[in-house]
Formats: structure tokens, C-alpha cells, sequence
């Protein structure tokens, strides 16, 4: 006898007993009591060390198809958001949606929360291009598995795993994910804030540890020091010993960028950040900026760096910045980057690594993720509107 096919809604049901091998660093930082049941661990296959969350143990049982089962099960209908065209937050459309079987290291995900990101905006607008039209927007999203691929073996239905990638389609109730862009949520992290640490989390982990390694005694400026990635940049960085100059468009929003460890904090609305800066630093500048607003903070970001300082422009929510020419750097011999979380989590073992050092901080305390906005997932286009109109702080997410 063969395995069954097994459509289960399962929430947490410890299904088989897995061998044991030794838990991934993170997970022993974390709550290593909680995960006693591993399947087999290799390197690139992480996912098979997913958790069993016996903890969650309401179990709906929907069905479980018969080993003579013949035909092909019928289509499942999903509510999902869907854009035909570019534009407003208007073309967000509310439609039902197909969802398949995954195929080969594929793995469907029922998602409890869906972080709502600036990207987003981008795609929608066709500022960025999407692969198709019309297509299901979102690319990050923390959820149950309902399924499992051919040939994935100890991927568990009923485990919680949180994405984030360039594979869109997370403003979806249920979606199809590539296995190996999956990765197991502690049990000690809420579906909330995992949904809203995926990308964002990854996102300044990349960019404080990699792109520009902050240390201490350094002091570093982050533009929209209240928003998803700005809040978590912010607390990262206090905590990994530097300066922290943040920039915000209220005064709600500097209260929050002080809270979460800015030792300075500029209206950037109502002053001049660059006068302000130099006056912070007595002339001296910072070793980095730290740019997701563009076009409006370009120029002011290089003029208040250090002589070989750090120009990260990593977004663009004011547009993009005007073309540089190579003397606007010469000047100070400045590092320019226009990085991307995909190339900074580009494998498996980099998104693993990103993730872990994520989570543990969560768990530590330093990194503490507001979610300060949730919608219902129909509700996608009051959500883009508030974001694109600078009324939200700290993460967005959807619930389906
Ligand atoms: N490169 C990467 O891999 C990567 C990955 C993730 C995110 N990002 C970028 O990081 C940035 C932050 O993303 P997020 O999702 O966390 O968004 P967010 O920071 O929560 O929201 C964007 C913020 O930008 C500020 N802003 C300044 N000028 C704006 C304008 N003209 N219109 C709208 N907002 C403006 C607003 O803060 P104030 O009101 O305080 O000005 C607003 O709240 C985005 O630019 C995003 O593209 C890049």
C-alpha cells in the first residue's frame, strides 16, 4: 500500500514520528524544547525540519481520498485579489481563484496573515512588470500547509511556514509556493508578525549585516524611520551599537521612531534633514544612509555622508532618484548600491541564515515588529491607499 493522498485541513495534528537530528541554530535559540519532532535535516532541504505544532491542534478533518481514488480531485476555489491592469489601488479586484494541486517541490499554503509591502505599489502601478496580466499581487504571507507536493518527503501538512519572494500571489486565501522559499515559523512567533518579518525582517537584516556592516560607533541615517522596514532598521541598528538619525513625515511618527531607538529623529516634512544631520554630527556626516524614499531625499542623503560613506538606496516611495553622475560620488569617494533583498536572498542557505537571525531577535527581545494596521484581505485597496497616502506606521497586513 501506498501513501494516501491526504486533503486535510490540519492545524497542527503531529501526524508521524520523525527521526531526530539536530535542530538548525536558530531553532535551538529559540524554543528548542518545543521542537522535539524533526524530520530528516539537510542542508538544502530545510523545510523537511519543519515543526509539528502539536500546540495548534484543532484538527478539521474536510476529507481523506480512498486508495482507489480514480479521478482527479475537482477544482478548489479560493477568494484571492487580483489585478487585470496597472493603475490605482482601484484595480485591486476581488475575484475567486483556482488554486492546483503543487506539483514537484511545490507546497500549497492556506495563509493566516499577508504582509502588505511598498513593492506592492510598484507592481500594481506597472512601475515594476509583472510576469502576466492579470495576477494575484503580494509576496509575503504566513500559513498553514494544506499540501504537499510529489516527492517532498517529511513536508507536513498542517505545519506554519512564512515566504517571502519574487514569486507573487500571497493576496490569495490559499496559494502554491515553491518548497524551498518556505521557511518553518517558531512556534513562539504569532502568524501576524511572521507574515510581517518575512520580507521586511529579511530585508533589514540584509542591509545592517551585509550590504553595509553596521558596528558599533557608527551613525547611520534611515529615511521613513516609522514604516515596515524603517521601524525594524532602526531597532537593529540601536541595538547593534550605532548612532540612529531617523527621518519621519509627523510627529506621531517620530514618538515611534524614538520608542524604537532613534537617538535623533527630523520631521523631514517641516526641516531641512540635511542641515540637521551636520548639526547632529558636528560636520562629521554618517558612515551610512539608509534610502528606501528616492527621489525626495536623494541628493540630501549623499550630501550628509562621510568622506567613503555608504549610499544604500534601497526604495523609492517618492519616486525615483534623477540620474548620478559619477563626480557626485568622486567628491567624497562614496560607495553607491541599489540593493534587492532577492540577490541578498538569493539561496536557500541565505534566505535560512536571513531568516534565522530574524527570528532569534524576535525572540530576544531586540527586535520587537508592530503590527499597527491589519485589513481584511478584501480590503487590499484601502490598505495600498493608506499606505501610499504616509497614514500607516510600522507593518500592514491582510487577513484572509
Ligand atoms: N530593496 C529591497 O530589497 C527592499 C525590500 C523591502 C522594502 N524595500 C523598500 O523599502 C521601503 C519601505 O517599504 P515598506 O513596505 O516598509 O513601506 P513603509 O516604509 O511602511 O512605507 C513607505 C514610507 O515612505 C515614506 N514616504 C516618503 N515619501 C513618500 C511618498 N511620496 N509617498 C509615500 N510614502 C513616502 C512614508 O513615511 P513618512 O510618512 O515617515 O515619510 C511612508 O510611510 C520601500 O521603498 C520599499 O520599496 C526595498
Amino acid at each position: 500500500m501506498g501513501l494516501l493522498p491526504i486533503s486535510i485541513q490540519n492545524r497542527g495534528l503531529s501526524l508521524t514520528p520523525f527521526l531526530i537530528t539536530s535542530p538548525p541554530p536558530y531553532f535551538q535559540l529559540l524554543s528548542a524544547p518545543k521542537f522535539t519532532h524533526f524530520s530528516q535535516i539537510s542542508g538544502n532541504n530545510f523545510i523537511n525540519c519543519l515543526p509539528s505544532r502539536t500546540q495548534r491542534s484543532s484538527v478539521a478533518v474536510r476529507s481523506v481520498a480512498t486508495e482507489a481514488a480514480a479521478s482527479p480531485p475537482a477544482a478548489k476555489m479560493v477568494k484571492a485579489i487580483r489585478i487585470h491592469e496597472h493603475g490605482g489601488p482601484e484595480v485591486l479586484k476581488w475575484e475567486d481563484v483556482e488554486v492546483g494541486e503543487p506539483k514537484e517541490g511545490e507546497i500549497r499554503v492556506k495563509n493566516e496573515a499577508i504582509g502588505i509591502n511598498f513593492i506592492d505599489v510598484y507592481y500594481r502601478k506597472g512601475l515594476y512588470k509583472a510576469a502576466t496580466l492579470p495576477y494575484t499581487p503580494g509576496v509575503e504571507a504566513c500559513g498553514v500547509v494544506t499540501a504537499v507536493g510529489p516527492g517532498l518527503t517529511g513536508r507536513q501538512v498542517g505545519d506554519l511556514v512564512a515566504y517571502a519572494g519574487q514569486q507573487m500571489g500571497s493576496y490569495a486565501q490559499e496559494q502554491i509556493l515553491p518548497a524551498n522559499r518556505a521557511v518553518p515559523v517558531p512556534p513562539s512567533i504569532d502568524p501576524k508578525v511572521a507574515a510581517s518579518l518575512m520580507l521586511k525582517g529579511t530585508t533589514a537584516q540584509f542591509l545592517l549585516r551585509r550590504c553595509f556592516k553596521v558596528e558599533p560607533g557608527h551613525t547611520v541615517l534611515v529615511h521613513a524611520a516609522a514604516g515596515g522596514v524603517g521601524s525594524l532598521l532602526c531597532q537593529w541598528a540601536n541595538a547593534l551599537g550605532a548612532t540612529v538619525i531617523g527621518t519621519v513625515s509627523t510627529k506621531e511618527k517620530a514618538v515611534q521612531a524614538k520608542e524604537d531607538g532613534c537617538h535623533h529623529v527630523i520631521i523631514y516634512k517641516d526641516e531641512d534633514f540635511v542641515a540637521r544631520v551636520k548639526e547632529i554630527t558636528s560636520n562629521n556626516g554618517v558612515e551610512v544612509v539608509y534610502d528606501s524614499v528616492g527621489k525626495d531625499t536623494f541628493e540630501g542623503s549623499l550630501e550628509v555622508l562621510k568622506l567613503r560613506g555608504y549610499m544604500v538606496n534601497f526604495g523609492q516611495s517618492s519616486g525615483a532618484p534623477d540620474p548620478v553622475p559619477l563626480s557626485a560620488i568622486a567628491a567624497k569617494s562614496l560607495f553607491l548600491t541599489r540593493p534587492s533583498l532577492f540577490h541578498y536572498a538569493a539561496t536557500r542557505e541565505e534566505l535560512l541564515e536571513a531568516a534565522g537571525e530574524v527570528f532569534a531577535n524576535v525572540a530576544s527581545g531586540i527586535l520587537r515588529v508592530r503590527v499597527n494596521h491589519s485589513y481584511s484581505l478584501s480590503e487590499a485597496a484601502q490598505a495600498h491607499t493608506d499606505l501610499e497616502n504616509r497614514k500607516t506606521s510600522g507593518s500592514i497586513v491582510l487577513i484572509p
